[in-house]
């Protein structure tokens, strides 16, 4: 089968791979229909993940066809559809029985990470039956793609954490997929102002059109300031920080009002500074967590139903053979103004 491989930093090929095999009989192997590219898979491609070797496939997001069950896996057979998590979770560990898919004591991130990933025509998916879940006939595969990763992560890591309320004022600085994943999904529970914070004049238009109430350009260095005079000088309720750098960090510990919430999703690669020495007194909770993908159940229902419609977040469609193209755009999500792009196979 062709995959696409990464062999060490800056390097990458759509090459031939032996197809996968069942290992264990709780594996699946599922043919890939439609498969995406993280912001994680170039994080990879810049060396800065020391746990993906070279010679691995990538990618961790996709849907497809179930080929082939191990003898152990009861929810699945041979020509199901389903929606891969990110995150893979045996389900009986200490982790997985509290809901913490993400710390699986034999899972978590491992597809494309520790084991080999989606972008490719196959996948070995360890642990099916509470890896995969079942897709209805009928529903928009594109749609589902983004609930792999992206708007679990916005919803648990920002929207769900940030515990934001009816008739909250948020702010979500960052309006990359994940970001806009946090924005989309925050709309279930009502929130007065949903203020947008990015750099990128194209993605705050964007966010514009999902449901932002407004948007600030942080370029000039007086966010903080504008979401001040945006909420009556009291700030938000709930700041959500979908970036990951020392600044927008900062930016949520000055917008949080008394009692509100810093909910954090982005990954940070090197320390912040915490401003106890105003937040001591101003009954804030801060929040970190890496995606569990506990609520895909709940997602899927969402969309399924129309409620929710993540397929707003592709903006490039290629075919599966086209992943090398698929990564010049999305690795120039700025200029191409790309935001999620998706590919398809056949
Ligand atoms: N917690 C988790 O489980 C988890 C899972 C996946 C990804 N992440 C992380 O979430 C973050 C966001 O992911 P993404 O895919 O949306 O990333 P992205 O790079 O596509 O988007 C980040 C956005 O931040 C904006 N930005 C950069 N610097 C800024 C600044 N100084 N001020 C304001 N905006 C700025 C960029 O213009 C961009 O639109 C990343 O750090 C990613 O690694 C976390
Ligand atoms: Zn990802
Ligand atoms: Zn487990």
């Amino acid at each position: 089968m062709k995959a696409l491989v990464y062999h060490g930093p800056g390097k990458r090929s759509w090459e031939d791979k032996p197809k996968p095999q069942i290992q264990a009989p709780t594996d699946a192997i599922v043919r890939i229909t439609k498969t995406t590219i993280c912001g994680t898979d170039l994080h990879i491609l810049k060396g800065d993940v020391a746990s993906v070797k070279g010679g691995r496939v990538l990618g961790h997001e996709g849907v497809g066809v179930v080929e082939e069950v191990g003898s152990a896996v009861s929810g699945f057979k041979a020509r199901d559809r389903v929606l891969i998590s990110c995150i893979t979770s045996c389900g009986k560990c200490e982790a997985c029985k509290k809901g913490m898919y993400s710390h699986c004591e034999s899972g978590g991130w491992i597809l494309g990470n520790t084991i080999d990933g989606t972008q490719a025509e196959s996948v070995r998916i360890p642990y099916a039956d509470n890896s995969l879940y079942g897709v209805p006939k009928g529903v928009d595969e594109d749609a589902l793609v983004m609930l792999s990763d992206i708007v679990p992560t916005g919803f648990e890591c920002g929207v769900h954490n940030g515990q934001v309320k009816p008739g909250d004022k948020v702010a979500i600085v960052g309006a990359g997929p994940l970001g806009l994943a946090a924005l989309l999904t925050s709309q279930f529970y009502s929130p007065a102002e949903l203020i947008l914070i990015d750099l990128d004049e194209n993605r705050l238009a964007l966010a514009k059109t999902f449901g932002a109430t407004a948007t600030v350009n942080s370029g000039d260095g007086k966010a903080v300031e504008k979401v001040m005079a945006l909420t009556g000088n009291k700030g938000v309720d709930v700041a959500i920080e979908a970036v990951g750098i020392t600044g927008t960090f900062d930016i949520c510990q000055d917008i949080v009002t008394a009692g509100g919430h810093v909910a954090n999703v982005g990954v940070h690669g090197k320390p912040v500074s915490l401003k106890l020495e105003k937040l001591w007194a101003h009954n804030i909770t801060l929040t970190t967590r890496l995606v569990d993908t506990v609520t895909t159940p709940m997602l899927l229902k969402t969309v399924i139903a129309g409620k929710l419609q993540p397929k707003k977040l592709i903006t490039h469609q290629f075919r599966l053979d086209e992943l090398m193209k698929a990564y010049d755009t999305f690795g120039n999500a700025a200029k191409e103004k790309a935001l999620k792009v998706l590919l398809s196979a056949g």
